[in-house]
């Protein structure tokens, strides 16, 4: 009896977790005939970062833990790369599905290539066109290494397209971290809840006067002290209308710290949290007035909520969630930040309908194109 082939599915960082869970599902429910095999690089490696969302989005344990942990991109992108060559040695897959823009996406299709190992990239063909931002140079280059490219928006494959890449390689299929949202949402927790657990005082009435839900962690915004000085003089703004809640990534607590900003924070009504669960951070975002983000993965899925969205970046790699859904992206400047919240809170604000093949699907789609795929190569 043959064995069905190898296929080697590979996680990293947060928002990686989110994208492989529905396709784990997927390939068996829809009964790809692979046999998975998931890698963790270890790049995210805190409970909060990481055990969290393997328990409650039920995600297999992974065969394997590369536990690379922190480093600056040279680093943690060799030592990934040294640590996944011997498990394709000795798995010896079929092919290498790689999900979102972080430095383990790009870090392990390049050791697939080389090895002659075709390379599937779910997520394919976002630009910001901002090459200063390290997630950008990770898109160009997997997407430059793949054979089978999975595309979340139709601006997506055109831009692949204009890249060189054959329109027979790219299927647009929708968005899988939207399948987790869908799928998830009736199991959110309530704000209260998660308020509760983590000791903030508010009280019901606060929270049905609303509150607005901040998250920041872009090198860009929260490694320069007087860009993050500003954004926060923008968010006390904010949260002179209403409380503002701040799960508080590992590196922006770092530098939080590092720039004595701490005391400004308390002085206002921002309310700062650990990073959160998954379905303590959907819980917040479907029920806030507002969403003030740098996250690529909070632009959509503010959009798929239909909560309005604050981008506090210069662009955005995900057009679709301001030419559709109920993103603006300001920047950081003070003025264009008071502008675009003032429009939410005075009733002005946009709004907005889900993408095309947002519905939940996408794995499932993703599945059948593998099936047929795996037939033919
Ligand atoms: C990474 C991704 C980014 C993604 C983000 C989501 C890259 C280039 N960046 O950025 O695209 O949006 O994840 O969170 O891949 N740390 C911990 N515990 C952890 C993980 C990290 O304390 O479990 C701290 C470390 O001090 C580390 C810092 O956070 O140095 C940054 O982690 P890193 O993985 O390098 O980048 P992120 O900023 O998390």
């Amino acid at each position: 009896m043959s064995l069905e082939p190898r296929l080697v599915c590979v996680v990293g960082a947060r928002p990686n977790f989110m994208k492989i869970a529905p396709i784990m599902r997927a390939l068996v429910d829809r009964r790809v005939p692979v046999r998975p095999y998931l890698v963790h690089t270890g790049q995210h490696y805190d409970e909060a970062m990481k055990d969290s969302f393997f328990r409650e989005l039920a995600i297999p344990e992974p065969d394997v833990d590369l536990g690379v942990g922190s480093g600056s991109h040279a680093v943690q992108t060799a030592e990934i790369m040294k640590r996944f060559e011997p498990v394709l040695d000795e798995e010896i897959p079929a092919a290498v599905l790689v999900v979102g823009d972080v430095n383990s996406t790009v870090a392990c299709a390049l050791v697939a290539v080389k090895k002659g190992i075709p390379v599937i990239h779910v997520e394919a063909g976002l630009r910001s066109g901002d090459r200063s931002m390290p997630e950008e140079i990770n898109r160009l280059v997997t997407d430059r290494l793949s054979d089978l490219l999975f595309t979340t928006e139709r601006s997506a494959e055109d831009n692949l397209q204009a890249e060189g890449v054959a329109a027979d390689a790219i299927h647009f299929v929708g968005n899988v971290m939207i399948d987790t949202l869908f799928f998830n949402l009736p199991q959110a927790v309530s704000p209260a809840d998660t308020l509760r657990k983590y000791g903030l005082a508010f009280t019901d009435e606060d929270l049905e006067r609303g509150f607005a839900l901040l998250t920041l962690h872009r090198p860009s915004n929260v490694d320069d002290p007087q860009t993050l000085r500003r954004l926060l003089g923008s968010v006390a703004e904010v949260a002179e209308r209403v409380p503002v809640l701040f799960p508080v990534h590992p590196r922006t607590r770092k530098q939080l710290e590092r720039f004595d900003l701490l005391s400004f924070v308390a002085g206002h009504r921002i309310a700062l949290m650990p990073p959160l669960a998954y379905l303590e951070l959907l819980g917040l975002m479907s029920r806030a007035r507002v969403v003030l983000t740098d996250s690529g993965g909070i632009q959509e899925e503010t959009t798929a909520l239909g909560i309005p969205c604050v981008t506090l970046r210069e662009n955005t790699e995900r057009p679709i969630t301001v030419s559709e859904g109920t993103n603006t992206v300001v920047g950081s400047d003070p003025d264009a930040i008071r502008g675009c919240v003032d429009k939410v809170f005075s009733g002005r604000g946009k709004g907005g309908r889900v993408p095309e093949l947002w519905d939940g699907r996408a794995s499932e789609r993703i599945a059948d194109v593998l099936k047929d795929w795996i037939a033919t190569t």
